[in-house]
């Protein structure tokens, strides 16, 4: 997909009331967005899905809401006062500023691209008798790129290791990595830059304490763990989940809400036995990727990128990356966070943070399997996959929004075929029925098929057609958002019809 389709799928956001500038009509506010009324829906369903896959479907994981603010020592403690940091670098000539990191990966991911189409064109060439292997080791063309981008990459993951800033910038200077807006090489030296934001807590006259608007959720659950342990009865192994906003001064944000300065993750710390940790790494990076696919999207999609930088805090460390229409990138981070946050808190704070564990007879700091995802890329990424445009026959075309079903924000769109009649009130009769259980909509403006095209766009899977017959047999004609077959069917069958495709509970199945 390419960066054009990105941006209808940005403008597509906009005009459904999905997702919305933050600020508008101040000219916006740089990175911050709003999710519309079309976007709530599917956030909150996104959210759902990921709460009820991790408390409903595991016993021993329980959730909590904790405060954003919280006392600054802790941020000393995990470590983000000090290492919370992005290398930065200005273009003197643009004067733009990039992420250091993120220019070397990207010149390292187009290398990976020219290899990758080199494979494809050969593939294509020798069909079902091509050796990729072969191919890969004994092409010129592509042994030649790959030892280049190994060797740079070698470079690259040690200066990240040693924090050595002078080296990615001469990773830069020999790689002729130019800025992508002045075109020149003209690089200043590369930078540290907290991420965090702060603020003042109480009055000046008090003395105001400087305080930070957190940059994870996962710390309060760090500082939670012995009171939900205690007051839950929790025995190791047992995770804690949490839903909550996150705040970063990203440098380089771009890509609409896939880097944003205010966003919200989806976090879980599982505690376990020391020397269990790699186990249960292994384990719950199954678990996640299992839920990632569930959504129907294609396998292809989804991929695991280990880390070649650990952070302060991991053991071990991969990331799911989803292909966005701007190549595969990061939607969720799984991390073996060792014994270091609650050792650190414990160091920093004076209190025990350990376990008695009564099966070994000992106490103990327990390990930290964290997965954490982003509420806005996951998002992103579903409305991404399931944009598409379609021509039809008769030279129409439609956008649709191929979303799975139990997450589409509006499940039903109900429509009468002529605002008289009696089929406003037939049509507002079914919605009374059904809207305990699904959202739905109704829309009396416009032809059918304009109004079929609204929903598409938002991605509702079924419409019901209220016509003259209607009110004869209690029938309606039922419309399929993917494949747009229409059948006749019972008002009193659609509860069933939708219920099967759109529940919750039936794509938990397929995980659980
Ligand atoms: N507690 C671990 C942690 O925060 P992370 O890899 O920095 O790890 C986890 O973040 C997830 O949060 C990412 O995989 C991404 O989905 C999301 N995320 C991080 N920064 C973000 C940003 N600026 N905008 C949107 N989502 C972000």
């Amino acid at each position: 997909m390419s960066e054009d389709v990105f941006k209808k799928i940005v403008s597509h956001c906009k005009e459904y009331g999905f997702v919305f500038q933050s600020s508008e009509i101040y000219d916006g506010l740089s990175a911050v967005y709003d999710y519309g009324q079309m976007g709530v829906e599917l956030k909150n369903n996104i959210k759902k899905y990921w709460w009820d896959s991790m408390v409903l479907l595991n016993e021993n994981v329980v959730g909590i809401d904790s405060a954003i603010f919280m006392h600054p020592t802790i941020w000393k403690a995990s470590g983000h006062v000090d290492a919370f940091n992005d290398p930065l670098i200005d273009n003197k000539d643009s004067k733009k500023r990039y992420r250091a990191d993120v220019l070397i990966e990207e010149y390292l991911a187009k290398i990976d691209d020219k290899i990758n189409k080199e494979v494809e064109k050969a593939a294509k060439r020798f069909g079902e008798s091509f050796d990729e292997g072969m191919f890969r080791q004994t092409n010129p063309r592509v042994q030649e790129n790959q030892q280049k981008r190994d060797e740079v990459h070698t470079r690259f993951a040690k200066a990240l290791n040693d924090s050595n800033l002078e080296e990615l910038r001469q990773i830069i200077i020999d790689c002729e990595i130019a800025d992508p807006i002045s075109g020149t090489r003209n690089w200043t030296d590369v930078r540290q830059f907290n991420l965090m934001f702060s603020t003042e807590m109480g009055s000046t006259a008090d003395g105001a304490m400087k305080v930070y608007l957190r940059p994870e959720t996962a710390q309060g659950i760090f500082v939670n763990f012995l009171n939900v342990q205690k007051t839950g009865r929790m025995k190791v192994p047992f995770g804690i989940a949490q839903i909550g906003k996150a705040f970063r001064n990203e440098i380089v944000a771009r890509q609409f809400i896939f880097r944003m300065r205010e966003f919200e993750q989806m976090e879980m710390q599982f505690f376990v036995r020391p020397g269990e940790e790699l186990d249960w790494f292994a384990k719950w990076k199954e678990v996640r990727m299992k839920w990632h696919k569930s959504l129907g999207f294609g396998d292809k999609k989804y991929r695991f990128h280990d880390h070649d930088k650990l952070a302060h805090y991991a053991n071990a460390a991969t990331d799911i990356e989803f292909e966005m229409p701007f190549g595969f990138k990061e939607v969720e981070g799984i991390h073996s966070r060792t014994d270091f946050d609650l050792s650190s808190h414990e160091q920093y704070s004076g209190k025990k943070m350990q376990y008695f564990d009564p099966e070994l007879n000992k106490s103990y700091t327990p390990y930290v399997i964290e997965t954490s995802i982003g509420v806005d890329r996951m998002f992103l990424s579903i409305v991404s996959a399931s944009y598409c445009e379609e021509e039809l026959e008769g030279g129409e075309s439609r956008v649709v929004l191929k979303l799975p079903p139990a997450l589409a924000p509006i499940k039903l769109g109900v429509l009468p075929l002529v605002k008289k009649d009696g089929l406003p009130e037939k049509a507002r009769e079914i919605i009374d029925s059904l809207k305990f259980d699904f959202k739905c909509q109704y829309d009396e403006k416009d032809s059918i098929g304009k109004r079929y095209r609204r929903q598409d766009a938002i991605g509702t899977p079924y419409c019901v057609t209220v016509d003259h017959q209607s009110l004869q047999d209690n029938m309606v004609t039922i419309r399929y958002r993917d494949t747009m077959a229409q059948e006749r069917v019972m008002i009193d069958k659609l509860a069933d019809i939708i219920a099967d495709k759109v529940s919750m509970k039936n794509l938990l199945k397929t995980i659980g």
